[in-house]
């Protein structure tokens, strides 16, 4: 049978009605790899959810099909957004597929050229400000309060309740609740979702405990970890460059009553957890994406787990969506020979060599 999408498939637990249109991209149902040499060698049962195999290559596709669906069935003609790319990739698919118009304010030189690709090809229109993602949101949160235009940011309450559909697909994926779920915040609003969404399905008795919640913002980023907005946020993992996040309080809510935490990985923990799981697990997840598993292997330094416990981190975007930085990252272009068999021998035993 042909997968239905999100909003058919979790229909009951979303506000979704007999006037919703089923939109869909065929967005969710996306894979809990197993990290079978990282559990190993951690001690850990430790699983991917691998959020950058939606159809725009990121999570933001659970909660954009579920906005947009909620503004066309309201009469909506234009979405609009603030973002650090994949908000923007993810608005732009869901107007084109409902015939919306679309807005989407960036951060000018500070988002990742895969993102910026899927925006301008998905036909928004695509306005970068000189300015970081926090005031971008401010603005877009003046102009939509003025104009008839839909807000399709994480604030817009539609976005939490597609996004929370990844716990359902976590705890039937693994049987249970994982013990500790791990995931990079930025905004924080996925952190938000999932926590909702883990309570929503423990209420319901399709699951028997509760996961950990333990966020992990960019060092660069870290305003919940200080307790204060970070003016000028600075990081490499450029999705959650992100100085004053808007569901704050639902985070540090989530992390609190799951006896959690959030913590901050550095820029150069990302990068070395980015190249571990995809070298040693064959898994290209974008920077940000990364935080997870850096924070995770954080974590086991300090001593949180005893051994054997089931770990989720999320994977919430895809690799190729930032090429760039995957180059920089291995600080290898390829060996470029000339077309002999000799002379790709000769390579190959240079590599090997190093
Ligand atoms: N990972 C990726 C790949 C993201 O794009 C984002 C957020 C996050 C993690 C953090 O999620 O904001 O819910 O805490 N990206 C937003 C955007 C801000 O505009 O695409 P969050």
């Amino acid at each position: 049978m042909r997968y239905p999408g999100l909003l058919q498939t979790y229909k009951q637990y979303l506000p979704v009605t007999d006037r919703t249109p089923m939109l869909t991209l065929q967005e969710g149902n996306t894979p809990l790899v197993r990290a079978d040499n990282l559990s190993a060698e951690l001690g850990l049962d430790l699983y991917f959810k691998y959020e950058g195999l939606n159809p725009t290559g990121s999570f933001k596709d659970r909660g954009m099909v579920m906005a947009v669906a909620k503004a066309m069935e309201e009469g909506s003609r234009t979405i609009m957004c603030a973002s650090t790319g994949n908000t923007s990739a993810a608005a732009a698919a869901y107007a084109a597929r409902g015939g919306l118009n679309c807005i989407v304010l960036i951060p000018n030189n500070n988002i990742a050229l895969g993102k910026l690709a899927q925006a301008i090809i998905y036909g928004a229109k695509v306005i970068a400000i000189e300015g970081n993602f926090d005031r971008a949101l401010e603005i877009v949160r003046e102009i939509t309060a003025k104009h008839p235009i839909t807000l399709v940011n994480s604030v817009n309450p539609y976005r939490i309740e597609g996004q929370k559909t990844a716990a359902f697909e976590v705890s039937d994926q693994l049987g249970k609740a994982p013990d500790y779920l791990a995931i990079p915040v930025g905004n924080a609003g996925n952190i938000s979702a999932y926590w909702k969404g883990f309570k929503e399905y423990h209420a319901l008795g399709r699951i028997g405990s509760l996961p950990k919640m333990v966020g992990f913002e960019a060092e660069g980023a870290m305003a919940i970890v200080k307790g204060e907005p970070i003016p000028e946020p600075e990081t490499v993992a450029t999705a959650i460059r992100i100085g004053n996040p808007a569901s704050w309080k639902t985070a540090v809510a989530a992390a609190e009553e799951s006896g959690g935490q959030i913590n901050y990985v550095t820029d150069d923990e990302i990068l070395a957890a980015y190249r571990m799981i995809a070298s040693r697990e064959g898994i290209f997840a974008e920077p940000a994406s990364a935080a997870s598993i850096a924070g995770v292997l954080k974590l086991k330094r300090e001593g949180e787990f005893r051994g054997g416990e089931t770990v989720v981190c999320v994977l919430t975007g895809h690799g190729l969506k930032d090429p760039n930085i995957a180059i920089k990252s291995v600080a290898a272009e390829p060996l470029v020979v000339p077309d002999s068999e000799a002379a790709v021998m000769d390579a190959i035993r240079k590599l090997e060599g190093e």
